[in-house]
């Protein structure tokens, strides 16, 4: 007879995309699964029974073994899987759930996360850059809500309207689109602005050395791109707060070994129990709190001073 001791932790991935991410596989490996089984193609009107599969299959001291990770290229899309999700569950019968399409929780809280704790956000004009992805949109609600001005450019006026209105629905927050077609329109949008996070598309060039390193207004810059070219020329995937030109710059790779914690942590909080519900209000309170914890900089007094201002 089963006696609970070898009870498995079992993460069903539901993927928007065809192929579940292999990316999100092996995070969920390395956040305490002992299986990932990953399922593509879903969408509200095909989830139900796979929920009802996870949430009818084992004892109520047991269910928090079983989790679901939502995620895939599509953020709206992934916005509704997660809520069709949840509304398979009723009292007495769920599992914890995560939302993460594309990293849109965990690599925008710990991008905005660094930038937070290298200065100070509110107040300040902030602008993504290629904001329309799941990263981007979700990075620019947090910005937000950390009380920056924030605008979200894309190459086309309806996708960044469209993304600046899926965050208002989800999160009450006003960001500006704006719409800027090459790297001339994109640094046109950052004059008078203090912190730029560039979230475009791998080995997407979205500005130039020279479009940034003589803005005077401009104190702080986060690029989620990993893939050369950067998102932000004369930047380095490494730096860790580095300054150059007088600015503060975090890399894909610089604020991703936060990304990678912060990801990992998650994974293994949905198995703490079974009601978790991980979404981008708590992701990015995680975030906060790791960041801090594990600040890989100092930086002096005076500098940190004058960005309070
Ligand atoms: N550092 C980390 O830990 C980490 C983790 C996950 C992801 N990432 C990276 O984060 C970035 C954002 O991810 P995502 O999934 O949100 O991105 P995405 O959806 O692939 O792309 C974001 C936006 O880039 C714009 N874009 C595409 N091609 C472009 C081009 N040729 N010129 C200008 N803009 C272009 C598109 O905007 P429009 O078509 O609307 O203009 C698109 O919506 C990616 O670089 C990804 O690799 C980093």
């Amino acid at each position: 007879m089963y006696t609970g001791k070898l009870m498995k932790k079992l993460l069903f991935q539901f993927d928007t995309d065809t192929h579940p991410s292999v990316f999100d596989t092996v995070v969920g490996y390395d956040g305490g699964a002992d299986h990932v089984i990953g399922h593509g193609g879903l969408m509200p009107e095909n989830v139900t029974a796979l929920v009802e599969g996870a949430i009818f299959t084992r004892a109520p001291k047991d269910k928090k073994n079983t989790a679901i990770f939502v995620g895939g290229s599509d953020m709206l899309a992934g916005q509704k899987l997660f809520a069709a999700v949840q509304s398979c569950f009723f009292p007495g019968f769920q599992v914890s759930v995560m939302l993460d399409s594309n990293g849109s929780n965990t690599t925008a809280a710990a991008a905005v996360a660094k930038l937070a704790s290298s200065g100070v956000l509110a107040g300040k004009k902030a602008v993504v850059l290629a904001g329309t992805g799941p990263v981007g949109q979700r990075a620019a609600a947090m910005l937000a809500q950390e009380g920056a001005i924030v605008s979200l450019t894309a190459r086309k006026m309806e996708r960044a309207v469209a993304a600046c209105n899926n965050m208002k629905l989800r999160f009450g927050v006003d960001i500006t689109p704006i719409e800027a077609f090459d790297n001339e329109a994109r640094a046109k949008t950052i004059e008078n602005a203090a912190i730029v996070l560039a979230t475009g598309a791998a080995g997407v060039e979205l500005l130039s050395t020279d479009q940034w390193q003589d803005n005077s207004t401009l104190e702080m810059i986060a690029d989620a791109n990993a893939t050369p070219p950067l998102g932000i020329g004369g930047t380095d995937m490494m730096d860790k707060g580095t300054l150059r030109h007088g600015k503060i710059i975090w890399g894909a790779i610089g604020f991703g070994s936060l990304k990678l914690a912060l990801h990992r942590a998650c994974i293994a909080q949905l198995f703490e129990d079974n009601k978790q519900v991980l979404d981008a209000e708590n992701i990015f309170a995680l975030a906060k709190k790791m960041a801090y914890r594990l600040s890989e900089i100092k930086f002096p007094k005076s500098l940190k001073n004058s960005q309070k201002s």
